[in-house]
């Protein structure tokens, strides 16, 4: 899997301004931002000088491996190198594998001008205990030349010999965003009143198609704010249903109306039945009613249904109109209403008329799901969990160890699962916008589950239901493919039946799901491709997987 770049590592010889730097960094990014020599001097209690002369410097060494691997463990975190840390290739190992690592250089004479003349430049004042005693320019130039072949194997240099704080500051911002293609779904995590708020930014793929998703409790008194900001303004269509308009339409109202939108609300009814090209004719009809213009925007507040239709009609009246998307369900929040998937169903199939229509904005309120019926709300923990199993370990012990939290709608608990998971979302569809390749992945559980839910005719398992029991068929083959250890297999298992998800069926015929199956639109030149798993968090795609196993585990399946 390609290397994604999730914390963005400073190194450098002393005197190049690491920390500093990094706190700039950090701040421009609205990352976290931590010093591996802080944190050690403030583990111990005593200055680093004092760890050297002390317990010497291998003492020193091995508590700075242990702050690395730790701090690495991180996301969007800034973390500023002790200067000699990267010499040790453990520790460049461990900080490259989801950091993007920069070094910062300067000549010895600019160093010697930093540390020992006060000169001004980006370098603090501290000398480093490996600098202290006589004749100090010569230490520097001889312990720097012993360190540049280390200092070489980084992804990126600043030379900061003429720069400033802000100028090296800037060159690093540049050059993580210049390394894009590595990087993974930018988080912000900003104060939001007395309740903490996450801002996951994904920058999806090339500008314009560039959008931030919001998420935080409160979020929906501040739609029109937010909306404001990006520049949209005039007639805002909100397109809602009868279920969700009631609970959270004059909210939404009042937040655009006082920053001067006006609002026309256009309710639907509720279920997949209204997502057809009928209810976008007739969403049509009421637009240009209302004398709708291409610099208006549209407005989808509720679940995937609504974020679908919405969307479709957005993307095609008048050739595209701004969408917005404030998704309501919790399958709406971590999944439909990001990667820009829009379209309406076809009698003789699911999605089969759409586009790919990216929003400018998309606002998640957890909030909302308090007024979420208990079933589907636990249909929308099957593709949270779905993410944990295919892309994120860390999310996958937590929604082991956090069930019940989550399922009574813990605030903390909530905001950070669905954040996660947004992000995730964001950072595969930004790789692969419209389902080339990494996209795919996203599909984990979705073969048996779409065969499921079209052999039942879409009425008896509701879609995280079915992908529940997709995902348990999709371990059961991979442990049988020899690729996931069956206890890895049984874990998942039982992380689904705590949201009270199912991972059987009854009452439906192997040879009609297989017949769904094979019938879908995923199956490609006559063989189905397998999203399976090598481990907890970690996806693959196999078009290998013989046939006789798949009756086999569905077979198994149908035993409930
Ligand atoms: N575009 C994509 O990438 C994508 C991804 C996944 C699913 N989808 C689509 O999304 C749809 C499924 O989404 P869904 O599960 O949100 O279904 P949905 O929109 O039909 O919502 C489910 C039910 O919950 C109600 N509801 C939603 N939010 C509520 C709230 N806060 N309070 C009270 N009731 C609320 C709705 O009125 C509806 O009755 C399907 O059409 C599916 O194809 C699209």
């Amino acid at each position: 899997m390609a290397r994604q770049i999730e914390n963005i590592v400073i190194t450098g010889f002393s005197g190049t301004g690491k920390s500093v730097v990094a706190r700039r960094v950090a701040a421009s990014l609205g990352w976290a931002c931590v010093d591996t020599d802080e944190l050690i001097g403030g583990r111990a209690g005593r200055p680093i000088a004092e760890i050297f002369a002390q317990d010497g410097e291998e003492r020193f060494r091995e508590l700075e491996r242990e702050v690395v691997r730790e701090v690495s463990e991180r996301r969007c975190c800034v973390i500023a190198l002790g200067g000699g840390a990267v010499v040790d290739p453990r520790n460049r190992e461990v900080v490259s594998r989801n950091g993007m690592l920069v070094c910062l250089e300067a000549r010895s004479d600019t160093i010697n001008g930093r540390l020992f003349r006060g000169e001004a430049g980006v370098g603090d004042t501290e000398v480093r205990p490996l600098l202290a005693g006589d004749d100090r320019s010569e230490r520097v130039k001889r312990l720097k030349a012993e360190r540049q072949s280390a200092y070489a194997e980084v992804d990126w240099t600043v030379h900061t010999d003429y720069l400033d704080v802000g100028g090296v500051a800037a060159e690093v911002v540049r050059a993580w965003e210049l390394l894009g293609p590595l990087r993974a779904g930018r988080v912000r995590v900003e104060g939001c009143g007395a309740m903490q708020e996450r801002v996951v930014s994904c920058g999806v793929t090339r500008p314009p198609s560039d959008y931030r998703i919001l998420v935080g409790y409160g979020l929906v008194d501040r739609l029109g704010w937010e909306m404001r900001e990006l520049g949209l303004s005039g007639t805002t269509v909100v397109v809602s249903d009868d279920a969700v308009f009631p609970q959270y339409g004059a909210r939404v109202q009042n937040a655009l109306e006082s920053e001067g939108f006006a609002v026309k609300p256009w309710v639907v009814p509720r279920g997949e039945g209204t997502k057809c090209l009928a209810w976008a004719e007739r969403t049509y009809d009421f637009m240009v009613e209302q004398r709708v213009e291409r610099g208006d925007c549209v407005v989808a507040l509720g679940g995937g249904m609504v974020g679908d239709l919405a969307g479709f009609v957005a993307a095609t009246f008048l050739r595209g109109i701004s969408l917005v998307q404030v998704p309501t369900s919790l399958v709406a929040m971590v999944d439909a209403s990001i990667g820009g998937k829009v379209g309406v169903n076809h009698p003789l199939g699911k999605n089969l008329i759409g586009a790919f229509y990216q929003p400018k904005l998309v606002v998640v309120d957890p909030g909302c799901l308090g007024t979420l019926p208990g079933r589907e709300l636990r249909s929308g923990w099957a593709e949270v969990v779905k993410y944990g199993a295919i892309q994120d370990r860390e999310l996958f012990e937590v929604l082991g160890s956090s069930a019940e939290s989550l399922m009574e709608l813990e605030t903390e608990a909530v905001i950070e699962a669905v954040a996660r998971s947004a992000a995730i979302k964001a950072r595969i569809v930004e790789e692969d916008e419209r389902e080339a390749g990494k996209r795919m992945i996203l599909n984990y559980g979705h073969s048996i589950g779409h065969g499921l839910e079209a052999a039942t005719g879409y009425s008896q398992f509701l879609h995280g239901e079915a992908v529940a029991v997709g995902m348990t068929g999709a371990a059961m083959l991979s442990e049988r493919m020899g690729l996931l250890p069956a206890e890895a297999a049984r874990r998942q298992q039982r992380v689904l039946k705590r949201f009270g998800l199912p991972t059987g069926f009854t009452g439906v015929g192997v040879g009609d799901v297989v017949k769904a199956m094979e019938l879908d639109k995923k199956v490609r030149e006559g063989s189905l491709r397998w999203v399976l798993l090598e481990d907890i968090g970690r996806s693959v795609v196999r078009r290998d997987v013989p046939r006789d196993m798949v009756l086999g585990v569905l077979e198994d399946l149908s035993r409930g």
